[in-house]
């Protein structure tokens, strides 16, 4: 299920590079997430779920099960890879679904109607975020678009770095920074 996007996100790419030349994020002190360069990959990445029927219209659909905090209290998981930019690594998408106390078949009758979010770790290239395994963390609102912190900023980079809550503190209690399972062998490591 491997698609290539590497011609838009040349274009994206070189787009970016002309519109930030002169204006590094580090320069400038900012967060390492939610800059307009972090959100124009979570596109990509949103595009190559769509391809791989995992977003979207016609998405494929499974038995929702029971979920811990705080992605919600049902949950579809899928695991998969996508190429992005000419670069192939670990796609794992989480679909959350509420309210608290909603059953699997009340979700599976209506899943847009329950739909609360779609959180998403996708692995990047080598250097991209070395002090976590690469991995680049989204989360989606069911649209697509990208959801925001209280402070307004998008949750799409490397959210949360250097911060003692949040994806990349949490998840990082876990030596692949995967909780559901050890059955992933994440591309980039060997
Ligand atoms: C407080 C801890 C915590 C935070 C914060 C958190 N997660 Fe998770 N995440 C979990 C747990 C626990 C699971 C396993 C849930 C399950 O399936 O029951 C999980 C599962 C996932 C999965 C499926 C892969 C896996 O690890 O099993 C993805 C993808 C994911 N989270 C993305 C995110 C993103 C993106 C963020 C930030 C926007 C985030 N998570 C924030 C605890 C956390």
């Amino acid at each position: 299920m491997n698609r290539t996007f590497a011609a838009a996100a040349l274009a994206l790419a070189t787009g970016l590079s002309t519109s930030l030349s002169g204006t590094p994020a580090s320069a400038q002190g900012m967060a390492p997430f939610g800059s307009e360069e972090d959100a124009a990959y979570a596109a990509l990445i949103w595009q190559a779920m769509e391809a791989a029927g995992l977003a979207g219209d016609h998405m494929i659909r499974t038995l929702p099960y029971e979920g811990v905090d705080p992605h919600g209290k049902m949950l579809e998981t899928f695991y998969t890879t996508a190429t992005i930019d000419g670069h192939t690594g670990n796609l794992i998408v989480k679909r959350n679904y509420g309210p608290e106390g909603v059953e699997a078949d009340a979700v599976l009758a209506d899943p847009d109607k329950h739909l609360g979010a779609i959180t998403v770790m996708y692995q990047r290239e080598e250097g991209y975020d070395p002090d976590n395994q690469n991995w680049f963390w989204v989360k989606f609102r069911p649209d697509g678009s990208i959801d925001k912190n209280p402070k307004g900023m998008m949750l799409a980079g490397m959210v949360a770095k250097g911060a003692d809550v949040g994806c990349i503190a949490c998840h990082s209690s876990q030596d692949d920074y995967i909780f559901t399972t050890d059955a992933i062998h994440p591309v980039m490591m060997q």
